[in-house]
């Protein structure tokens, strides 16, 4: 690690506290001035930094940069994580993340970025991504699942994002079979699992795990329609949530329940936040459009849906929205 790098995670570690130019100096080897000198040069890079002549300096909670340095000493994981990739823009972290899968990138491995041009959701959607708003990651997992797990895996990332957010904000979140978290209602995260095949075709080789949380206020970016249904963490809370922090709980909690995903144990947390459940609700499934209540999420996390002729169905994709409370 340089200076800079080394400066910047150590004050990330101290937690918004300050400490002195000169045990900066000590603790990296380096002169005072060479502190004060890559202190310039990060502030110059945009991360907010209050130097004080008597206590030395702190990094600012503001600060809206995305930096592995200020990622990594906040993650507890074995392997999440443990290869970071944080750029500025990207088309799509999941296109990077299957880049990095074809050149053997770890399990785990985790591609940030502060915007997408090419940002996708699901069937065939566009995601929006603007710039210093949304946190944009993809994690590659390589967990030789057997084939039937499979979907599970989106299930159990909608689980984590959602702990994620609400270690930092009071307000329920709340998940949508498959994969959207909602927060007031409104929709706050997607994500988008996309997962390559095993040769003999029943082990699933690797997946990336596309999550898009919006973080920031989206007020300026969004268009209206979208608005209609999208919002923020920011936007219905007023907090203004660390993005690097975000990420690295987020990064902590899919660990954790991706352990959880071959004893199905997930499924307690994440029936106790679906909510579809209970209601009358309208899915497509492929080109067909069913009307029907959702009964509940079965033991491979497909929703279970009466049709009005009395049918049962187990949809394992597709889209389901909520069309009434059931009185
Ligand atoms: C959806 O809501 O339909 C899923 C959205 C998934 C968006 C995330 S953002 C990070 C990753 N990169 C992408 O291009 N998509 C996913």
């Amino acid at each position: 690690m340089n200076v800079k790098s080394e400066l910047l995670s150590t004050l990330a570690e101290a937690n918004g506290e300050f400490i002195s130019g000169a045990a900066l100096a000590e603790k990296l080897g380096v002169s005072r001035n060479a502190v004060w000198k890559a202190v310039k040069s990060l502030e110059a890079e945009g991360f907010s930094i209050t130097s004080v002549t008597s206590k030395g300096y702190k990094l600012n909670h503001d600060n809206n940069i995305l930096s592995e340095n200020l990622i990594s000493p906040y993650l507890n994981t074995r392997k999440i994580g443990k290869v970071l990739k944080v750029f500025g823009t990207v088309d799509s972290t999941n296109n990077i993340a299957r880049e990095l899968e074809t050149e053997k990138s770890p399990h785990g491995t985790a591609v940030v970025a502060d915007r997408q041009t090419a940002g996708r959701g699901r069937i065939g959607r566009k995601f929006e991504s603007p710039s210093g708003t949304g946190l944009y990651v993809s994690i590659l997992v390589r967990p030789h699942f057997d084939l039937s797990f499979a979907p599970m895996i989106t299930a159990a990332a909608a689980c984590a994002a959602a702990e994620a957010v609400e270690t930092f904000c009071g307000n329920h979140v709340m998940i949508k079979w498959v994969n959207d978290l909602y927060m007031n209602g409104k929709k706050i995260c997607g994500i988008l699992t996309e997962a390559s095949l095993g040769l003999e075709m029943r082990v699933l080789d690797c997946a990336v795990i596309g999550i898009g949380i919006n973080v920031r206020s989206i007020k300026d970016c969004f268009d209206s329609e979208l608005k209609k249904k999208a919002t923020s963490i920011e936007d219905e809370t007023g907090l203004v949530i660390n993005r690097n922090r975000l990420c690295a709980e987020l990064l902590n909690k899919l660990e954790v329940y991706l352990g959880m995903i071959e004893d199905r144990s997930f499924l307690i947390k994440y029936r106790e936040r679906e909510m579809l459940t209970g209601n009358i609700i309208t899915a497509n499934i492929g080109t067909e459009a069913i009307i029907g209540e959702a009964l509940g999420i079965d033991d491979n996390a497909n929703l279970i849906v009466r049709l009005p002729s009395g049918e049962i169905r187990e949809l394992s994709s597709g889209e389901a929205n909520l069309c009434r409370i059931k009185a």
